[in-house]
């Protein structure tokens, strides 16, 4: 176990390729804890979604030993949708590495990350990645960073990941700038939970760091969130293979294989302390149960895979305590699940997995957000499904999520971001500039905006406004009231309920003619004409026609007798008289149709 005054925890903070992987590889090198000869490329990042995609959903911490300290290395997620995780991980360390590609400068998640670090005081050790790249740009990085964090110039490190410039550098400032842990070795256990996971022969393991006391084999622990008990299996670290431990001390961070079976008991945020000292002892702050922010149906494509998907979601849930299901049934779409995720990221990577990691072909439907709804008996409800809205006379407010957005972009593409913006029901705050010299053109925008707004291809639209060059970040901001209704779609002067959507009032005008628009060109023609419409509660807002399809019932007959064609004809008017008299008018909706609908 190490003293406390050699110990240095610390994480690093970057956006997504800005090359943290990759100087995590040359730290784990540079330490001796991993020979050059056992280094896989990219050791730290575990999934192989991630490995493919190039993006690290999460690193895992590794333990170093280097000039008589131990040096240990967690991950701070780099996006936005896992705040909370990276909360709690900053909250495990002293110190964090600022690493900032010198091709890219500084970019939007970067940004949210640091304002997190910052109110944790953490010690921020800022390093410019990728200076052996010939366009990079160090002193303009230099200088936003300087802008950012109000540090000195020499304090910036100058590194590359790839040729291993400056690792030595940053492992000498982890040692020197980054204060020691502090804590009570011989107060009662607590061990704060900043991450978990699920291992088939170890059960739950839970990433932890010390903040009290210690942690040891055999010893029954308890979860002081959720009252969990469970006899802890092991502990130890990853140095990167993991390592048992006789224990794990005050201020260090390692691993406890709980002894727990399901991954929703073990909470990140909790504080693990022993059964027998719980009452001498009380939980860290900081302790939350996140909620899913964005809901979507996911539907296997081919009925018969339901069991598959299944079987496919439960799985991934064992890994992942932050996705949320329940069985959704769909007259369109067949069984399926309802699901809650955290964010939209977090969403495609669901979806993701579940097609390569379980070859799945799935269809999911249009995400949508929570919508808090009070009914006039002043009962509170959340609604995640538009056909769970209550009816319009027993509602007495409904509110929606707000976030707060930060654009990262160039000066010359306000403009389109600000319209793009406005368009979306967003709301300005300010601009911030990123640097302050004379000609610098990277700039902060701030706004609030509904979740609802950035759900569906905002992000596209904003990489296209700005060339490529946009980054954002959100963080939820508040709940507001929101004036949305329900609307419903009739095919036949039938309500489709698998159609039906929760739009702004004032949107579901032009969102019902879109969707009307749209099914008339997917539904195949019926022997009547048909009737598409959409309709805010009584009162049809849009409608189309699709006219008959008309057999030719008098193809057969060669020239001559009109009489007998009129007769046919006839005969065919009164034929389809009587279809529509005996309730022809249900239509069968082919499943093309509703997904063009559903993924609009
Ligand atoms: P995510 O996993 O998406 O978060 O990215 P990351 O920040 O871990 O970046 P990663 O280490 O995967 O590097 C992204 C790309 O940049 C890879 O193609 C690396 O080979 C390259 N790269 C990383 N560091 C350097 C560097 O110092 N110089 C150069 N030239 N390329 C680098």
């Amino acid at each position: 176990m190490a003293s406390l005054q050699t110990i240095r925890n610390f994480s690093i903070i970057a956006h997504i390729d800005h090359g943290k992987s990759t100087l995590a590889d040359r730290l784990l090198e540079v330490t001796g804890t991993i020979s050059e000869r056992d280094m896989k490329a990219q050791l730290l990042d575990q999934m192989d979604i991630e490995r493919e995609r190039g993006i690290t959903i999460k690193l895992q911490p590794v333990r170093m030993e280097h000039n008589g300290h131990v040096l240990n290395l967690i991950d701070t997620p780099g996006h936005v949708d896992f705040t909370y995780e990276v909360s709690r991980s900053l909250a495990a360390v002293e110190g964090t590495l600022l690493l900032v590609d010198c091709t890219q400068g500084v970019q939007a998640q970067t940004l949210g990350n640091l304002y997190l670090a910052l109110e944790q005081d953490l010690e921020i050790i800022p390093v410019i990645n990728k200076v052996d790249l010939p366009n990079a740009d160090v002193e303009k990085t230099k200088s936003e960073i300087i802008n950012l964090i109000g540090c000195a110039e020499e304090d910036i490190i100058l590194a590359s990941g790839k040729t291993g410039q400056g690792v030595p550098e940053i492992l000498d400032a982890v040692i020197e700038r980054i204060p020691a842990p502090q804590g009570e070795p011989d107060a009662p256990l607590r061990a704060m939970i900043f991450d978990s996971y699920f291992d088939e022969y170890k059960g739950v393991v839970a990433s932890v760091r010390i903040i009290d006391g210690e942690a040891k084999k055999g010893v029954e622990a308890f979860y002081m969130g959720t009252h969990g008990t469970a006899g802890i299996v092991d502990v130890g670290y990853f140095m990167p293979k993991f390592k048992s431990s006789a224990h794990i001390g005050t201020g260090e961070i390692g691993m406890i294989a709980t002894g727990l079976k399901n991954i929703k008991d073990c909470r990140v945020g909790d504080t693990i302390t022993l059964t027998k000292t719980k009452d001498q002892t009380t939980a860290l702050d900081g302790y939350k149960e996140i909620k899913p922010m964005v809901f979507a149906g996911i539907f296997p494509k081919e009925g018969n895979d339901y069991a598959a998907l299944r079987d496919a979601i439960e799985k991934l849930s064992l890994s992942d305590s932050s996705l949320h299901f329940e069985p959704e049934h769909s007259k369109a779409l067949g069984h399926g699940f309802r699901c809650g995720f955290l964010g939209l990221l977090h969403l495609e990577i669901v979806q993701e997995r579940l097609r390569r990691e379980h070859n799945l072909e799935i269809t999911a439907t249009v995400p949508s957000v929570a919508y808090h709804v009070k009914k006039s008996s002043n009962e509170n409800i959340v609604v995640t499904s538009p056909l769970d809205l209550p009816d319009p006379n027993h509602i007495a407010e409904i509110k929606e999520p707000w976030v707060k957005v930060d654009i990262v972009t160039t000066q010359e593409t306000i403009g389109g971001i600000m319209t793009l913006v406005q368009e979306k029901r967003g709301e300005y705050v300010n601009t911030e500039y990123l640097t302050s010299d004379i000609g610098a053109n990277r700039v902060i925008l701030h706004y609030n905006i509904p979740l609802a707004s950035i759900l569906v291809d905002f992000y596209d639209k904003l990489k296209t406004i700005s060339s490529g060059y946009g980054s954002m970040n959100y963080e939820f901001l508040e709940l507001r009231v929101a004036d949305v209704v329900r609307l419903n779609i009739l095919v036949a002067e039938e309500i489709v309920e698998a159609l039906a959507t929760i739009v702004w009032r004032d949107e579901a005008f032009k969102t019902g003619k879109a969707i009307v628009k749209q099914l008339k060109e997917t539904l195949p023609r019926q022997m009547f004409a048909l009737k598409i419409q959409a309709a805010v509660g009584g009162k049809i807002i849009a409608a189309e026609r699709l006219s008959a399809m008309r057999k030719d019932v008098t193809a057969k007959l060669y020239g001559g007798d009109v009489t007998r064609k009129r007769k046919l004809l006839e005969k065919q008017k009164k034929g389809k008289k009587k279809m529509l008299a005996m309730g022809a008018g249900k239509v069968d909706i082919p499943p093309e149709a509703y997904i063009a609908v559903l993924k609009r």
